[in-house]
């Protein structure tokens, strides 16, 4: 596969601070590849050095076959870019925002036909601050897409959406990809990488800490699932502890999970039964990233 980003031991400090330690990834052409990993996790300082907007203290990158800190000029023709903390002043309005940003770039689309694309035509002479959320963040990737980049980088494109709006965002990850670009995803929703991701790398703590297809991930958990069930009053859900292939067990009141692996649900039933429990709503669920992300980490991504 050809490979449109490759970075190799990127390192990034602030004072003290590691954001960055040691990260190597590579990029396939067409593909959407996730960055996901927990809040200060490093995704944002990665990506970032990666567009040539932050400076790493020592790694090698190269997008595009250029490298972003002696070619960044070059670079910026040809990739799109949403910042995590991307903002325009509320009393621009949708076409200004786009002709502004059409003179940044040598080469730029024209911008009707994005408006209609990501359904902002009606909206064309709204001030920024009046668009809804879903707008807001479909302008953003109209004016990422204005240069026809070939690599888009999306950094928490849907953080602050809801349901309706995240998943028509979603949609429109999809079909940027589908018109042949390859797409960076950096998110902390695990199952928005689940679902949008080709491949993907799991970064905490400054590290890639799993990299693969979701699927492949989820693989080596080894049938790694959770039974769940809501107890009897007086259940004490720690007799389920050391139950064979059980990882970890949460409680919440009556509301139990068992995590692990192997034949789960029997040893739960067998030793609910033998507690005298007959829980109606006991079900398996099928293991996801979040698990894959417990697993390696002990930690649940979001707290
Ligand atoms: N400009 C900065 N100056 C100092 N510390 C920073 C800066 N940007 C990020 N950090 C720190 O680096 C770590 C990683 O942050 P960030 O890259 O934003 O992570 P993420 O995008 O995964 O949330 C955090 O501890 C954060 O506080
Ligand atoms: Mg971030």
């Amino acid at each position: 596969m050809n490979s449109v980003i490759e970075v190799n031991h990127l390192r990034k400090t602030y004072g003290s601070v590691t954001a960055v330690d040691d990260i190597s990834l590579q990029v396939s052409a067409g593909e959407i590849f996730a960055i996901v990993g927990p809040n200060g996790a490093g995704k944002t300082t990665a990506v970032e050095s990666i567009m040539g907007l932050r400076r790493p203290d020592s790694g090698e990158i190269r997008v595009l076959g250029l490298n972003p800190q002696t070619q960044g000029r070059e670079l910026k023709q040809r990739i799109g870019i949403q910042l995590q903390q991307a903002a325009l002043p509320n009393r621009l309005k949708v076409w200004e925002a786009l002709d502004l940003f059409a003179t940044f770039y040598g080469r730029s689309l024209p911008w009707e036909p994005l408006l209609e694309a990501w359904g902002l035509t009606e909206k064309r002479s709204a001030q920024f601050g009046k668009l809804s959320g879903g707008q807001k963040q479909r302008l953003f990737i109209a004016l990422a897409l204005l240069n026809d980049p070939e690599v888009v980088f999306l950094d928490e494109l849907t953080t602050g959406l809801d349901p309706q709006a995240r998943h028509a965002t979603w949609d429109a990850v999809l079909a940027i990809r589908d018109q042949g670009k390859t797409v960076v995803l950096v998110t902390h929703f695990m199952e928005e990488a689940e679902e949008l991701a080709d491949r993907l790398a799991i970064i905490d703590g400054g590290k890639v800490v799993a990299c693969g297809t979701p699927q492949a991930l989820i693989q080596e958990l080894q049938a790694g699932s959770r039974v769940r069930f809501t107890s009897q009053n007086g259940f004490d859900a720690a007799v389920l502890r050391p139950l064979p292939g059980v990882t970890q067990v949460e409680q919440h009141g009556r509301h139990i999970t068992v995590h692990g692996r192997g034949p789960l649900l029997s040893h739960v039933v067998t030793a609910l039964t033998a507690a005298n429990q007959n829980p109606v709503d006991l079900h398996v669920e099928q293991a996801n990233l979040e698990d894959v992300f417990l697993a390696l980490t002990g930690r649940k991504i979001r707290v």
